[in-house]
């Protein structure tokens, strides 16, 4: 089945929602999503989103925390952009209405997460904000905004010439065809490659392996962050326990509640998210259990009512005050080369959230930065849409070339298992040299051709893809940088600053800046 519509976007979290609540304006809109509109990493999101709204804080402050989480790997001018325009957007989005907590007096409700300088977390129902934030946009959508929900997008169409123009899905009831003026990836991260989460287990990465083999610019896979505290239970991860729980009194602490940061950062619980994750990892490693200590925060279940549901439905009792958390996966800082108004290195393919890579989180993203890169972006990028309007496009498709046969594959949970152990917190280059030679090559997993795959071997193809490039980069990059630590290469290098690890049609090269400029102009912009 043929479905032709002018903008196309694969998945459904905060970035799509806000796009489309513009674009819907004055097109049509198709949004295709794996699961449905609350399945989405958004969707969890427990912290809030970090803007600058009080007299007290100011961006620069803000730039700056966001540049020293991230250990200085940015693209500095979309930083800039993302703070500078995000502080203006978020402040239009509370005029009009978003539902935030505030105080008696009105003002909004300011949380404090890891290696914020200041109180600047926006957030609503407590640790709800994911889900306002998504229902409120759900809410303001136009009709002219269709969502298909359980279709798994498989293989991007592109014209003849070298233009995308729409997507191969797979649903429960076959196989469809998406034509459209402008293709969106908002598909989000690749969490669920790892056994232990934060992210819904349909983050695998997709948008990422499609755009990859569509010959996209991919950058920065090596940047896996780690969260420190997911809730553990039966010696597994069970969801997120937000770091707004530690900005509000909450303490990690071993099984005798003896204090684990203390004499660690001067940040203590509050250190960036890669020193806490980094730290609880040493503890179990050695065999002690971690924990936050909740007893001081007054008031805990109306504050938090999401994780103090997710602690009863896994049998916490939260009386005793403890709460048992693990590190596991939470968020890719790499993905789809892609500027602030979402354009890749193909034409009419747009990379928006966590599926993409603008350079703005370094090597390790700043708490609560996802959801404004969101709403920030989302919106940047409908408004060149917008601009751009949909103008004669060549519908023609090109001849696809893909005739490999699917190679042998790990299963899903052996990956999931491995990638925790080779690519987690701390990583050596053995085990990730044995890694690259478990998975089939990136040239042969390029070529497969997909065509005859069911669902469930079209994500595990989709996962090899995701994980064989992560693997690649980290091997590469022979420094400790942001989010993880070599166990053979314990510091950051001079020379791997400012130098991104870029994979685009089948190739892998080091360079020294995340985008390609145009050199003869005096004026640079990238070239796409
Ligand atoms: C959290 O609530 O701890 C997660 C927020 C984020 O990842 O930005």
């Amino acid at each position: 089945m043929d479905v032709k519509t002018d903008i196309l976007i694969i998945g459904s979290g905060i970035a799509s929602l806000q796009a489309a609540r513009l674009l819907g304006q004055y097109f049509q809109v198709q949004i295709v999503t794996k699961s449905s509109v609350k399945t989405s990493s958004s969707y969890r999101a427990q912290g809030g989103i970090a803007a600058v709204t009080s007299p007290e804080d100011h961006i620069k402050f803000h730039i700056t925390d966001t540049l020293s989480a991230g250990e200085y790997h940015h693209e500095n001018k979309f930083v800039d952009v993302l703070i500078q325009d995000g502080m203006t957007i978020i402040q239009q989005l509370l005029l009009d209405g978003l539902p935030i907590d505030r105080l008696d007096n009105g003002e909004p409700a300011l949380g404090l997460e890891g290696a914020h300088s200041h109180h600047r977390i926006l957030h609503a129902g407590g640790d709800r904000t994911g889900q306002i934030l998504i229902d409120y946009l759900l809410q303001h959508l136009s009709p002219n905004v269709h969502v298909n929900s359980n279709e798994m997008a498989f293989e991007l169409l592109m014209n003849t010439d070298g233009a995308c123009i729409g997507v191969l899905t797979k649903s429960d009831k076959g196989i469809k065809r998406y034509f459209a003026h402008h293709v969106i990836l908002a598909s989000g991260g690749a969490g669920a490659l790892y056994s232990s989460t934060s992210n819904y287990s349909t983050n695998t990465g997709d948008g990422i392996a499609l755009a990859y083999r569509a010959g996209a610019a991919i950058s920065d896979m090596e940047f896996m962050q780690f969260h420190p505290s997911l809730l553990w239970c039966n010696g597994e991860a069970k969801g997120l326990v937000s770091e707004a729980v530690r900005g509000a009194g909450g303490i990690f602490v071993n099984a005798e509640r003896q204090p684990i940061m203390a004499g660690v950062h001067p940040l203590l619980d509050l250190a960036p998210r890669h020193v806490t994750a980094h730290t609880l990892y040493i503890k179990r490693t050695f065999g002690q259990e971690t924990f936050i200590d909740i007893s001081s925060i007054q008031g805990f279940d109306n504050k938090f009512p999401t994780i103090t549901k997710l602690c009863m439905d896994n049998g916490i009792d939260l009386q005793n005050g403890l709460i048992p958390v693990a590190p596991g996966s939470h968020f890719l800082m790499g993905g789809v080369i892609a500027d602030d108004t979402g354009r890749t290195s193909i034409s009419n393919l747009y990379a928006v959230g966590e599926v993409a890579c603008t350079g703005v989180h370094g090597a390790n993203r700043l708490a609560s930065n996802s959801l404004l890169e969101g709403i920030t972006f989302g919106q940047k990028m409908a408004q060149f849409i917008i601009k751009t309007g949909c103008k004669q496009t060549n519908f023609t498709l090109a001849v696809a070339h893909c005739h490999q046969s699917m190679p042998a594959l790990l299963t899903k949970k052996n990956l999931q298992q491995i990638m925790m152990h080779t690519l987690g917190i701390v990583r050596n280059p053995l085990d990730m040299q044995l890694l690259i030679e478990q998975l089939p090559s990136l040239q042969i997993l390029r070529q497969v051709n997909v065509m005859g795959l069911n669902q469930q071997q079209l994500e595990l193809y989709m996962m090899h893809i995701v994980a064989s490039l992560m693997v690649h980069a980290a091997i590469t990059r022979t420094e400790t940088r942001g989010a993880h630590i070599r166990n053979d290469k314990p510091n950051s290098e001079a020379k791997w600053a400012q130098r991104w690890i870029i994979f685009q049609q089948g190739q892998m090269k080091v360079r020294n800046s995340l985008y390609e400029y145009h050199q003869t102009r005096g004026n640079a912009q990238a070239i796409f």
